[in-house]
């Protein structure tokens, strides 16, 4: 039989090609379709590394609705996991109709597609950013929207209106998936976050700073109402993350309805502490300077986890120290991301990919478990 393929849009990003990974672990082919605006098609070809399965890439954009029918048909798609979308919440401020129109008329476009091609089964990719700033820390999925950018302001439409296409038509089955802080990369080494110029985010610019590319972090604000007075959040491993998909793919897949769903692991973690594990981690001391608060950051919040756990049978696997180990092997294997050659697969030569199921071992040949 065939694998069952899975449209994976914005697959070939940092999410979505570590989705594409557990999708290939878990029996699914992707099919992946992307613009390629903020990723590179050599991802794919490691997760061709990782697993011996290269996805399919159609090049196409998400709001594009005959490029959408094209894929549909051409591909006997069995799901679709939409990741496709814009995530700066700095630039969604400046840009507000820019990311309306990708996240959210881009979700519309796709919905529709699916819904010509008889394909409703559907997993999307929300955030915690939907709560918003004032919900108290461990945040569960019952808590009331209250976005405070226009980020999570399309991320919160496009879930209201997947519920909304839920209660009009039983036949779809729904999960949105709201991910706190995903960070870490593919244990390989062969797959992580390739941020565009200097990051944003914590994690990546701790792993620049170990490797010598920056001098130095700044702490965003030491006097938040915390233990040590630094950001706290809820880390989460992305290939956790993307097992979840994996999950939430089956759960929909049997279950008609919607289903909103917490991806983090229930604990918070301080920025201090982050430094500190990736230290560990890596060896390097990482040099810190003490800066003012970032307009727009809430001082600390966490997921409530055990829904997950109840409804999809998902919880988070790895700690932050696996986190900062395996950002900081993709950091010291790439340091020029995907220009970086991938160590040569000799034919038949094996990945070894050790987890808690036993010893993956991978080749250009497919892979068996043993
Ligand atoms: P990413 O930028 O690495 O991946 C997004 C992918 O979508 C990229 O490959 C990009 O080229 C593609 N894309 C963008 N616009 C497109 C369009 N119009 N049509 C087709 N493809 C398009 O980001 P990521 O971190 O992998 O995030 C994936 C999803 O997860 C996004 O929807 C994001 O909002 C969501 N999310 C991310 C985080 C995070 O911290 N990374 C947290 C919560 C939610
Ligand atoms: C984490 C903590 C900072 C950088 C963002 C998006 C959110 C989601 C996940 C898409 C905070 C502190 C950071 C630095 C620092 N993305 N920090 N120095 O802001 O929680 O969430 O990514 O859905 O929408 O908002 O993540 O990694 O930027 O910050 O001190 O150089 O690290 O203040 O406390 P954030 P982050």
């Amino acid at each position: 039989m065939p694998a069952p393929r899975i449209l994976v849009t914005g697959g070939a990003g940092f999410i979505g090609s570590h989705t594409c990974v557990a999708l290939i672990e878990a029996g699914y082919q992707p099919v992946v379709l992307d613009t390629l605006v903020n990723s590179d098609a050599r991802s794919l070809k490691r997760v061709a590394c990782i697993t011996g399965v290269e996805p399919v890439l159609v090049r196409a954009d998400v709001r594009d609705a005959a490029a959408l029918d094209r894929a549909f048909a051409a591909h006997e798609v069995r799901a679709v996991v939409h990741l496709a979308g814009l995530k700066a919440v700095g630039e969604s401020v400046a840009d507000p109709l820019g990311y309306y129109d990708v996240n959210l008329a881009g979700s519309l476009a796709l919905a529709r597609a699916m819904d010509r091609a008889g394909v409703r089964t559907l997993v999307f990719s929300s955030s915690a950013t939907v709560y918003g700033d004032s919900h108290p820390s461990p945040i569960a999925e019952a808590a009331p929207h209250g976005p405070v950018n226009p980020y999570g302001r399309t991320k919160s439409m496009v879930e209201s209106m997947l519920a909304d296409l839920s209660r009009a038509d039983p036949r779809w089955g729904i999960a949105c998936l709201r991910y706190f802080n995903p960070v870490g990369a593919h244990e390989s080494g062969l797959l992580g976050e390739l941020p565009n110029g200097p990051p944003n985010n914590l994690m990546p610019y701790i792993s620049q700073v170990a490797a010598g590319e920056r001098e130095y972090l700044v702490v965003h604000g030491a006097d938040y109402d915390t233990a040590d007075g630094t950001g706290v959040r809820d880390y989460v491993h992305v290939m956790d993350v993307a097992e979840g998909h994996v999950a939430a793919l089956h759960r929909a897949a049997r279950r008609p309805g919607i289903l909103m769903a917490n991806l983090g692991t229930g604990h918070g973690a301080s920025v201090l502490e982050v430094v500190s594990a990736f230290e560990r981690a890596s060896g390097r001391r990482i040099a810190l300077r003490i800066g003012p608060r970032r307009p727009g950051d809430a001082p600390a919040y966490w997921a409530d986890a055990r829904s997950a756990w109840r409804t999809l049978g998902w919880r988070a696997r790895r700690d932050l120290d696996q986190m900062c180990a395996d950002s900081w092997r993709w950091q010291c294997a790439n340091p020029h991301g995907f220009d970086d050659p991938v160590p040569a697969l000799v034919p038949g030569a094996a990945l070894f990919q050790n987890n808690d199921r036993g010893i993956n071992i991978h080749s250009n040949r497919g892979h068996t478990h043993v």
